[in-house]
């Protein structure tokens, strides 16, 4: 392995280059000081964190965070749905009225951005920069759907014979379910709640059995915004409790992100009941995610973006490299130099600022990704060790072909396939073949390679010439197709729409 290539331990975003929007938000937390591109910023940062004490944490000096957990702690899906059907509340906002109270949510949390971090670090098991991450999307998905919401639910007035009035509306459907998974306890639970309360539903909102407490905390501060009461709850349990939620004939809308097993189960659900209304399921589910690098690609500049885009966040974003496919020509040399960067890597605690690669989120992921590993020893490429708990090391495993990757390994573990050249179409068709079309990197400095891929890969989300991990709202809105989800795109200009019905009132004048 070469020492020589670096990767740096610690930072923020990992392409602090890429302009951020500041006019579509100019209220991003960038702006308001809390960054940790420097280490003494992280030290503090950290130690604010670890010094938060759950029990006296007042959010909008309203609760404490257990106070939050535990009021929902036993409350049903049917009690809660009477509520939200009712919803007298929500009633009287109109989207201007709702779409201000996304933007006072943000401002809340980013005042409160040090006891989210801190949940974000404990329950999720998040390391600091991606605690603050978590954070900054939170804020981001509620500014950007404000925005969109005062454009999109603007009646549009249609061309029509003289003497007639064509206007078409955007309605909400009704009590909306969003479930969200443990991977962005903050970021998608809000990011769905944001969504669908500005499009004038009720929300009662599910997280993932590991985070509870990030999503009280985020209910809290949400109420404390303006959201009403009866227009939010929050729904706590495991699968049997999502499921009672989707099965209830009241709700008019999902919004998943998690599995494609579950999110066909939850479609198989809303179909269940012939007499039931016919509802929309929007899903943001897995991926085989590969990177395509060819013999042009800048080496340092690959290894820099498998390391981020495999092992960050211990592998666990939906986007995560899982299938490096490297040409021939360079295989030897890039896999070397990548040796060396993963030796680099602090594997420790979530919450020490060092840290690189932390736990994985429980003991079950432990055992599955760590037998997994284990199987494949034979084949590994390169693999980290450790003695700390719950922490799987990084891994690179070589399969002979693309087709062997079977299923989506979520933990820091990447899978290396070689091609020869003249086989980028095929490689592209075997990428494909998977069905999974969630994000895809490519690696080269031909021009028609990029475009040539572009047209051909079939996913959500390319990224040339970069890592492809972390999508910003508003600049690169986030989904997969396939197997990967139904679109349309967290963070993009149409998700409103999703939940939203569209009404047609013609008038003769
Ligand atoms: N939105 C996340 C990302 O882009 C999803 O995993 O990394």
């Amino acid at each position: 392995a070469d020492p020589a290539v670096k990767i740096a331990s610690v930072g923020g975003s990992a392409h602090p280059s890429i302009p951020l929007p500041r006019d579509i938000f100019p209220g991003r937390i960038n702006s308001s000081g809390l960054d940790l591109a420097d280490a003494d910023t992280l030290a503090a940062t950290s130690a604010d964190i670890l010094a938060f004490d759950e029990a006296d944490a007042l959010f909008g000096k309203r609760t404490t965070v257990k106070d939050a957990h535990d009021r929902y702690a036993n409350v049903e899906v049917g009690a809660l749905l009477q509520r939200a059907e009712v919803a007298d509340g929500l009633a009287k906002l109109s989207v201007e009225d709702r779409a201000a109270i996304l933007e006072r949510l943000a401002d809340l949390i980013e005042a409160d951005r040090i006891p989210l971090m801190a949940l974000c670090v404990r329950e999720a098991k998040k390391t600091i920069p991606d605690a603050l991450a978590e954070v900054r999307e939170a804020v981001d998905f509620c500014r950007y759907y404000a925005i969109r919401a005062r454009t999109d639910f603007a009646p549009v007035l249609l061309p029509g014979p003289t003497g007639e009035r064509n206007e078409l509306r955007l309605a909400a459907r009704g009590p909306f379910a969003c479930v969200a998974p443990w991977n962005f306890p903050l970021a998608i639970f809000i990011g769905q709640v944001a969504a669908a309360f500005v499009a004038g539903n009720p929300v009662l909102a599910k997280p993932a059995p590991q985070t509870p407490k990030i999503a009280a905390a985020a209910v809290v501060l949400a109420h404390a915004a303006g959201i009403p009461e009866d227009a939010l709850a929050l729904v706590l349990g495991g699968a049997e409790a999502g499921r009672a939620l989707v099965a209830d004939p009241r709700i008019q809308g999902v919004a998943f992100t998690g599995s494609t097993a579950t999110a066909r189960a939850i479609a198989r659900t809303l179909l269940e009941d012939d007499s039931r209304p016919l509802v929309p399921l929007i899903a943001e589910t897995g991926g085989i995610n590969a990177m395509i690098v060819d013999s042009t690609a800048l080496p340092e500049q690959v290894v820099a973006d498998v390391v981020t885009s495999a092992f960050r966040s211990a592998g666990q974003r939906c986007s995560a490299l899982r299938l490096l496919l490297l040409q021939e020509d360079i295989a030897e040399k890039t896999l070397h130099m990548l040796g060396g960067a993963m030796d680099t890597l602090v594997l420790g605690e979530a919450g020490d600022p060092r840290t690189d690669v932390g736990p994985v989120i429980d003991a079950a992921a432990y055992e599955r990704l760590e037998t997994y590993r284990q199987s494949q020893k034979a084949r590994w490429v390169h693999a980290l060790s450790t003695e700390h708990p719950g922490i799987v090391p990084p891994t690179i495993i070589r399969l002979d072909r693309i087709a062997d990757l079977k299923q989506e390994w979520f933990g820091p573990v990447l899978h290396v396939v070689t091609w020869k050249a003249g086989e980028l179409d095929a490689t592209l068709a075997a990428v494909n073949a998977t069905g999974f079309g969630l994000t895809m990197g490519l690696h080269s400095r031909i021009a028609s390679t990029a475009e040539r891929v572009a047209c051909a890969a079939k996913v959500g989300n390319l990224y040339v010439n970069r890592s492809m991990i972390g999508a910003v709202v508003g600049s690169q809105p986030f989904g997969g197709e396939g197997l990967s989800g139904t679109g349309f795109k967290a963070g993009g200009p149409h998700y409103l729409l999703r939940f939203a019905t569209e009404r047609t009132v013609s008038t003769d004048t």
